[in-house]
């Protein structure tokens, strides 16, 4: 008597490379199959990889080959059978199906077919257009971008504290606020969980804040979503100095992790360039605002006026003189938020800093020192038209063991865009939100 045929390993397609020459039991959906009469190829997806699988007439039962023979596009099944190596294969193996369970046939009119679609069709298709591989890719790198994200912070002894999303106030301007009715009084979604941090780092010393951030920006461009992602470390006894340093370690690791972890995502599904990313290592080249704007006029913007901001094109021109981030410090005091310290002996421009990334996708960071003087808080609350009650709190903070300290916000959605070389921010996230997107 001969012994028993093993039971079929069950495996991801990711791992099945270490099962060739063995039965597995793969579960997935189909992304296609191929037709060759007394063959069906059938390239199937599981979220991990996906797998070319064939079925001969001869190997399967008739009601096997017939169940096969009806498979439509994203049509949900069991495959049983052996692994081979198979050099024509799409990564090397095939397998050969023995026998399928069918969990569910998906009805025939797939929206999203093996063909181009525009990008507004593919938006309101986004639930099922995330299954496509270069989406998968994309939202397994911000996945481990946000694990980089925290395991480097976690591992600098910084203490992760939430900060709350509902709030009664404006961190960066009351511009781009959601309200919304809270017990009959007005709230507002954070545009940021810093102030909150601020009172953080007097009680831990450095701690960080990562949630979601809600801005109405009313502009449709390729960089600005109304829901993102940020992570905003805050550090007591830090100076503007401190942060830059921070900064270029925490972005060299974030992005060397990424390398490390999924280069051939980057390379074979997104296209992208790899020898940029590494060249993204500590340290940053630093430009003050000043240097920043006579490099502006020197270049292509002449009239560029000292004392605005930045826009795309001119953080586009700074960042294209390096191949790492360009940090750029010391902006006009007028353009930045109520909180920012002044140069001492220059009040007109303050104590921040912006870090922006190469290849045209400027600013990912933004930050600064904080001001410690209760009575110049006082003074930008006014000038700020905000209102002073909502921010008693805060002015304590000022009032009670005040210290130099500084903090920064970097963008989770620019950085994938950044890393995964992507034209829009709209891919970087699931189900992105823009100003004229809401569903699905
Ligand atoms: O420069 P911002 O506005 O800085 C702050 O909110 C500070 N309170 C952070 C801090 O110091 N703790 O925003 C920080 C970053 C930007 O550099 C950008 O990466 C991202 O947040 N960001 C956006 N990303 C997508 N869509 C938008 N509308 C964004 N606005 C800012
Ligand atoms: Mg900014």
């Amino acid at each position: 008597m001969s012994d028993p045929k093993p039971a079929p390993v069950t495996t991801t397609i990711a791992a099945a490379g270490a099962h060739v020459g063995v039965d597995v039991r793969v579960q997935g959906w189909v992304n296609n199959r191929t037709d060759k009469g007394k063959l069906q190829f059938i390239s199937l997806r599981d979220g991990t990889g996906t797998m070319q699988c064939v079925a001969f007439e001869k190997d399967v039962s008739a009601e096997a080959f017939e169940a096969i023979r009806s498979l439509t596009q994203e049509s949900a099944v069991v495959l049983t059978g052996a692994l081979r190596a198979d050099a024509r294969a799409p990564g090397g193996i095939e397998l050969g199906i023995a026998a399928i369970e069918v969990v569910s046939l998906a009805e025939p009119d797939y929206p999203i077919q093996p063909k181009e679609h525009g990008t507004g069709f593919l938006m309101d298709q986004r639930h099922l257009w995330i299954r496509s591989p270069r989406q998968v890719a994309i939202l397994r790198i911000r996945a481990t971008i946000i694990r980089a994200i925290r395991g480097w912070l976690d591992g600098e002894g910084f203490v992760g504290v939430d900060t709350p999303i509902l709030t009664p106030s404006a961190c960066e301007g009351t511009s781009t606020l959601f309200a919304t009715d809270y017990f009959g009084k007005p709230a507002f979604l954070a545009q940021s969980g810093q102030l909150y941090n601020e009172a953080n780092a007097a009680a831990l010393g450095k701690v960080y804040c990562f949630g979601p951030t809600f801005r109405a920006e009313k502009s449709k461009t390729r960089r600005h979503l109304t829901e993102f992602w940020m992570v905003e470390p805050e550090i007591a006894f830090a100076d503007l100095e401190d942060i830059m340093d921070i900064e270029e370690r925490f972005v060299s690791h974030i992005v060397q992790t990424v390398l490390a972890e999924h280069r051939s995502l980057l390379t074979d599904v997104l296209e992208r360039d790899v020898s940029a990313l590494e060249r993204i290592v500590a340290p940053f080249p630093r430009l003050s605002y000043d240097d920043a704007v006579a490099k502006l006029q020197a270049g292509p913007f002449p009239d560029f006026p000292w004392g605005e901001d930045f826009g795309a094109p001119h953080e586009t021109f700074l960042a294209e003189q390096s191949d790492r981030p360009l940090f750029v410090y010391h902006y006009p005091t007028a353009v930045k938020a109520f909180y920012m310290e002044t140069v001492a002996d220059r009040p007109e421009v303050c104590r921040s800093v912006d870090l922006l990334a190469p290849e045209g996708y400027g600013e990912i960071i933004g930050g600064g020192q904080r001001t410690t003087s209760v009575d110049l808080l006082e003074q930008r609350i006014v000038e700020h038209g905000l209102n002073r009650d909502d921010y008693l709190w805060y002015l304590d903070l000022r009032r009670y063991g005040s210290v130099p300290h500084s903090g920064f916000g970097l963008g989770v959605e620019r950085t994938v865009a950044w890393i995964c070389n992507l034209g829009h921010v709209r891919e970087t996230t699931a189900f992105p939100r823009m100003l004229d997107t809401i569903y699905p």
